[in-house]
Formats: C-alpha cells, structure tokens, sequence
C-alpha cells in the first residue's frame, strides 16, 4: 500500500518513522520532526551526509518503534532524483530490518525548492520502486517488500497530492511489470510464454489484443521477422495491443494515433554469427523495449489516456540451428525491399522494420516511437546509463530528452547523417543489415531504420545501456530497470 498522509507527526504509530534530514539547512517544518532532530545534534557519526544514517528506539516525544535519521546531504544539491535515492533508500533499509511499515517524513517543499507536486511524487516513486524484490527462483527469500508505505505530509500539500499517490502507484507497478519480464530467465520467455504473458497481462485492461502466430507472419509478408526467427524452435510472433478510448465512447479518436513499437527477442544467442560467451547470458534481456512497451500500454490504459496508443511488439528468439538464417541471405522484408542479411546478430532491426512498417500501414500513427536493445556500440558511446535518442524530427528527440530529465531515464541526442547512410548499402539487396565496419554503430542502426518509416513523425530509442543492470541501483534491484516505462508515459503526456 501506498498513500500520502497529514496530521501531527508526534501522533504517528509506525515501526519506522524516517526522518531525511539535510546537511546545512533545515527542511523540516514540523516541530516535533525539527524536535527530534535535537535529539541527534551530538551524535558525531551523524552530520547529515549523504551516506550518514541512525536509528533511535522509541524516542521521547514520538509514538514511532523507531525513528530513523537519514542525511540527504547538501540543500544545493537536493533535486528530484536526490529524493528518489533517498526514499528508496529507507525503503532498502526497512527492507534489511523486516519491516512491515515505514512513514517517511516528506521535507517542506518550499525548503527544497521544488514544487509539492513533484517532491511528493519523487518520493513515492524511489520508495515503490525500491519496495520491488526480484527472488522468484530462489528458495530462500530473504528480503519481504514492505506491506505498507506512507509519505507523510502537511495538510495543504497532502490534500493536493492525494491522486498522486494512485498515479505513481499505476506507472511505477508498469514500471515493476517490465522489470520482471526483463530478468525473468530466457527459457521461460521464449517466444510463445513471452507473447502469452503479456497477453494475460493486457486482457485485464481495455485493450484490444492481437496475436500474430507464424502462419499470419506469413501471409502479411513479414519476411525479416520470420527470417530472424528461423532458427529457434519456439516460432516468432507478434503481438498488438490496441488502446483506443474513442472506440470505447470516451472521447473522438481526432486526439491522434500513437504507435510504440518494442523490440522483443527474448534471447539474442547472436544467430550463426554467434557471440561470445562473456555476458550471454545478460541477453535474455534483448526484450526489454517490448516489455517497456507493452507495460506502457497497461499504464496508459489504467490512467485512462484520451488519445489511441498502439504497441507492436515483434518476439522472437535469435537462434542458431539448421533452419537458422545464414549470413548473405537475401530476405524480403514488409516493405518490400530486399535486404541482405550480413550480420545474423543484427537481428533487432529487421524485427523492427517489419513491426513498423505493419504498423505504418495499418494505423497511419501521428507518431511512432520505438524502443530497442539495439546495439553495443550505442553502449560504447553514451555508457549504461544513457540512452540514444534518434529522430529526423529534433523537436521529438528534444521532448523526449526533456521528459527523461523529469523521470531520470536520462537521453542524449544522437546524429542521423545522410552520407552515413552509404555504409548500409548492398551490392547484391536493396540494403544491408549490417554496415560493414562497426564505427558509429548505434548511427547506422538508426539509418537502417529510418529507411522503413517514410514521413511519419518518428523517434527511435536504444536503451542497450540502460535496460539492464548486473548490481543493484538505487533503488533497482539486479536485472531489467523497466526504463523506458516512466519516459514514455512522461512523453505521451506531455505531446498529446
Ligand atoms: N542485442 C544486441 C545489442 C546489445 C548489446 C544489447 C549489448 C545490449 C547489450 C544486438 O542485437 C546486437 O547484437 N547488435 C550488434 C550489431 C552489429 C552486429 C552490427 C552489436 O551491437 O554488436
Ligand atoms: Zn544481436
Ligand atoms: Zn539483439
């Protein structure tokens, strides 16, 4: 449970109060919470800083078990992901102590220089979030996820963010949703399990569901993703969910199209251009932009969005095998054109010009995204951190750098220059898959791309970097971030 709450502080029954307190100013503007903090001015390991933490028991003047004292470091410095960090870290801790319940002592906003709306939810963010524990395959669980979490609040700021609660709640469970998936182990992913599961996850929703099996793969011409599909046994599909509020009577379907397209393998071996064994087994994680998409929807639809979001989400696992794609085979895409597959390891591009331009055809959208772990090299440039943004339109790429700026799923703007375009090209195909030197890698993946979309407004994502992390983060465990989930529902709702 998750919930905003006001009312005097000294009345607060909890196992754990969590008082944040901040090294050179005071943030606080309840007495009994400044009071306390007077119980801990000569405790020397105690200044406020960034790593400093105490607990007292039962403390005088207070109803809580235990209040705990967490430093949050310079006032200069204290933004919106500063309070993420330091609510996941309570929760993190809580969590260490077998807690059930923590009230964390939200600073005044007016102290800390940001509006209510966006510290309260900052808190509650990076405490839900940290409040996820991935242990379904181990035996021994360790670590129990906190049953209830509350963030505690003055009387005017509660009431105005009292449906801030239910949002986060909404977008970071989405958030959750894709996490798992993301870590969930590839051999129970492949495709059909993977296509399943989302499935069952959007029937509860209002949502339009269409599953692609290989048989309509066919029929429709999806050559590429067939082609990349080829070597596993578990058959390619593709999955559409439709969002549409203006079929449901809520508002006209004029407020505009969006597709989210997500790149789906569910375990990227590298094909007959096998890679090497160092990190493979992080590559069940090749799935992670469908899995960002399809929790997108759910959380688009629960928030009850008035304009119609379409997630494609091609699934297939890149195998190798008898049947499997060879490198100089020459395929067919959707499109039409040919493409010559130089690199069977390049394989999410192909799967996502096909999921485009099916989705170009068939929704005429008024905007496209898509999200992929797309290339290493995209890694090299930008770190584990940042993803790379690509669009022909630099107002998209801009607005999609700036809604990350809000949900710290940082992006940077990447270059789409024409005259790389060249190394794409094929002597035998109309393009080829792979350009033949690695140089500016995530460049000429984003090029092959943008030859499959026409003149829709269209911006491609490459969250190789951050969709995954091997130690956990802040307030992350080990595995699938679920990056991309927040970002695009912050997206969306800023340009629709
Ligand atoms: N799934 C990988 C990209 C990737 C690398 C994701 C590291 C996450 C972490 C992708 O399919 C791939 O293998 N790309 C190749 C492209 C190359 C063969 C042109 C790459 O980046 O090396
Ligand atoms: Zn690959
Ligand atoms: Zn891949």
């Amino acid at each position: 449970m998750l919930m905003i709450q006001s009312g005097n502080p000294a009345e607060i029954q909890t196992e754990c109060l969590v008082v944040p307190v901040c090294e050179d100013v005071d943030i606080h503007p309840d007495p009994a919470i400044a009071g306390s903090i007077h119980l801990i001015e000569n405790i020397r390991e105690f200044k406020g800083g960034k790593e400093d933490e105490v607990v007292l028991y039962r403390p005088q003047g207070l109803r809580a078990d235990r209040v705990m004292f967490i430093g949050i470091g310079r006032h200069a410095k204290i933004d919106a992901e500063c309070l993420r960090r330091i609510s996941g870290r309570a929760v993190k801790e809580c969590i260490r102590k077998n807690i059930e319940n923590m009230v964390f002592c939200a600073p005044d906003a007016g102290k800390i220089s940001l509006d209510a709306s966006t510290m309260l939810t900052s808190l509650l963010e990076g405490a839900f979030l940290a409040n996820h524990v991935f242990d379904h395959y181990k035996q021994e669980k360790k670590c129990k996820p906190l049953k209830k979490i509350i963030v505690h609040t003055n009387a005017v700021t509660g009431r105005a963010g009292s449906s801030l609660a239910r949002q986060v709640k909404t977008v970071c469970s989405a958030t959750i949703m894709a996490r798992e998936w993301v870590s969930m182990p590839p051999n129970e992913k492949r495709p059909d399990r993977f296509v399943r599961s989302i499935h069952k996850a959007a029937e509860k929703e209002k949502i339009d569901i269409t599953v692609m099996d290989e048989q309509s793969l066919r029929k429709n011409g999806m050559g590429a993703i067939l082609a990349v599909g080829a070597g596993s046994r578990s058959r390619p599909r593709m999955i559409i969910l439709d969002y549409d509020p203006g079929k449901r009577g809520k508002r006209s379907n004029n407020a505009g199209t969006v597709v989210l397209v997500g790149k789906g393998v569910t375990f990227d071996s590298g094909g007959i251009n096998l890679k090497t064994p160092s990190g493979l087994e992080d590559m069940k994680m090749d799935m992670a932009g469908a899995a960002a998409v399809a929790a997108t929807l759910i959380a688009m639809s629960r928030l009850k969005a008035g304009f119609r979001i379409i997630g494609v989400i091609p699934v297939v696992e890149n195998m190798l095998s008898g049947d499997a794609s060879r490198p100089g085979d020459i395929i067919k895409t959707f499109s039409g054109k040919t493409v010559e597959i130089t690199n069977t390891d390049a394989e999410g591009r192909l799967i996502l010009i096909d999921a485009m331009g099916y989705a170009i055809k068939h929704y005429k959208p008024d905007l496209m995204i898509d999200l992929a772990t797309l290339t290493g090299a995209c890694v090299v440039a930008l770190g584990e951190k940042i993803a790379g943004v690509f669009s022909p339109d630099p107002a998209l790429a801009q607005a999609i750098v700036s809604a990350g700026e809000a949900t710290h799923e940082r992006c940077w703007t990447m270059p789409m220059p024409d005259d790389y375009r060249e190394m794409m090209k094929s002597e035998f195909a109309d393009l080829k898959n792979a350009a033949s030197n690695r140089w500016g890698g995530a460049i000429t993946a984003a090029l092959f791309l943008a030859d499959f979309v026409g003149d829709t407004r269209w911006a491609h994502i490459d969250i190789a970097g951050p969709a995954y992390i091997k130690k956990e983060g802040p307030y992350c465990p080990a595995g699938g971030t679920g990056f991309g989930v927040r970002l695009m529902v912050e997206t969306l709702q800023r340009l629709m």
